[in-house]
């Protein structure tokens, strides 16, 4: 899968999105090595910190099901990933992540590129 097919996978991912709260739909999907693929969508509540973002509704749903970090090669997600998020992608050694730009365009980058210097616990 292209890395314009994976944020396009997104985006329709993005549809079952739960944000009642902002009506901000975000999708996220991950390619894994064995071309398995797992989907997920923001899922917000009423007490707003507790919503979870698209990107750790993916790596949860793939993690309930065995995945572990370095499984996942590419991720695909509808919107530049929030600084938490890109924590997440580090610990889960996604290899390439790819979002929609807000004017449209392909953005691709590697974890290290999205959090240089990233924190690791010792
Ligand atoms: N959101 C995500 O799902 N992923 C991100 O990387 C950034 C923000 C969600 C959280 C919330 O439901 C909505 O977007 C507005 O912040």
């Amino acid at each position: 899968m292209t890395g314009e097919e994976l944020v396009t996978r997104a985006e329709q991912a993005a549809r079952a999105a739960y944000a009642p709260y902002s009506n901000y739909l975000v999708g996220a999907v991950l390619l894994l090595k064995d071309g398995r693929v797992y989907e997920g969508c923001n899922v917000e509540n009423a007490a707003y910190p507790l919503g979870v973002c698209a990107e750790r509704t993916a790596i949860s749903k793939a993690a309930s099901e065995g995945v572990r970090p370095g499984d996942i090669a590419a991720a695909g997600i509808t919107a530049s990933p929030c600084g938490g998020c890109r924590q997440w992608l580090h610990e889960w050694l996604v290899e390439r992540v790819y979002f929609r730009r807000a004017d449209g365009s392909l953005a691709e980058y590697t974890t290290g590129e999205l959090l240089p210097d990233s924190w690791d616990l010792p």
